[in-house]
């Protein structure tokens, strides 16, 4: 960790897929870092998650034993919102649902030191709407790391209406530290990775559902046509459906255009309960 940054321990709230991902970037490059949640179960299965990523960055030779080991004891987990309360910089990374995200940033607003940066990890929410919650608005900026997030380099920084320049330089700082690559985006549903994103995903969905080809094709072509890493359903069973459906309605709803609306599959599936990679089956089972 750099010398000269003044955030020395980072507090993450929410423990799922993103959270523990976030916990454990930070933790590795030497933070200190609180996970918490109010599920108990949550944190379970992100410290879990996380030895299992450590150990798999110590077999792949990124990682040495030894760093895994100290990133482990840099990380601690509770259930108590109140043990946030003596964090440099907070991480917010709880469910896509604009009522709870608001009362988190009411409730942390009262908990940090005045002068605490409140990032946000959401994947489309407007920041200015979550920053209205608070009474630091110079301090509140969008933190939007992908998926997985130990493995993938870039993070989204959106500024809201009343983001400080201060709060995005430290911000694009403390990015840099933990060896990701920070880019601005500005403050639009979306921002830039799902804007682009998410109605590919939703159009895979249209062309499984008019039988334009099988689940196994549409992500082959675009594996084997496009050098895509995953295709655009695997990569949305990956993401999660909920979150796949969440983000659409937001563009939908943002920018009022037709073309965002999310296909009729993907809300029968989310319907349904089968989530993608975290439910067990998806368009692909797992
Ligand atoms: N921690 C550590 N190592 C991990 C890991 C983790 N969390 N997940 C996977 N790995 C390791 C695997 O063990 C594997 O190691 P080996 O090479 O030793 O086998 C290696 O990474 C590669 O994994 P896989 O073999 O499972 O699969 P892969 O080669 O396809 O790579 C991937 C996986 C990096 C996820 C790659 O498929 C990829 O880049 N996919 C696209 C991901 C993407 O687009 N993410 C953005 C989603 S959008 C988002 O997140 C924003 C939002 O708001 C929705």
């Amino acid at each position: 960790m750099s010398t000269k940054s003044p955030i020395r321990k980072i507090g993450v709230v929410g423990a799922g897929t993103m959270g523990h991902g976030i916990a454990q970037v930070f933790a590795q490059a030497g933070f200190e870092v609180c996970l918490q949640d109010v599920r108990t179960n949550a944190l379970n299965r992100a410290t879990s998650n996380i030895t299992q990523s450590l150990d798999k960055l110590v077999a792949k030779d990124t990682l040495t034993a030894k760093d895994a080991e100290l990133a482990r004891l840099r990380l601690t987990t509770t259930t108590d919102l109140d043990a946030l309360s003596d964090v440099n910089y907070v991480i917010e990374a709880i469910v896509e649902n604009v009522t709870a995200k608001r009362d988190l940033f009411k409730t942390i607003d009262t908990l940090v030191a005045p002068d605490v940066i409140l990032a946000s990890n959401t994947s489309a929410i407007a920041i200015n709407t979550l920053s209205s919650a608070t009474t630091r608005q110079p301090y509140v900026l969008g933190m939007h790391f992908m998926n997985p997030v130990p493995l993938m380099p870039l993070v989204e920084l959106i500024r809201g209406q009343a983001t400080s320049v201060e709060t995005v330089r430290l911000s694009i700082e403390l990015i840099k530290i933990i060896g990701k690559t920070p880019v601005e985006a500005a403050d639009r549903p979306g921002f830039i990775a799902n804007r682009v994103l998410m109605p590919m995903i939703n159009e895979a969905i249209y062309a499984l559902m008019e039988e334009v080809g099988s689940a196994e094709a549409i992500d082959t072509v675009m594996k084997v046509g496009m050098n895509h890493p995953m295709g655009p359903l695997a990569l949305a069973d990956l993401i999660g459906l909920d979150v796949c459906l969440d983000i659409m309605r937001v563009l939908h709803e943002g920018f009022g255009n037709n073309k965002y609306q999310p296909c009729p599959l993907l809300c029968q599936m989310v319907e349904a309960g089968t989530l993608g990679r975290k439910t067990g089956s998806g368009f692909f089972k797992y």
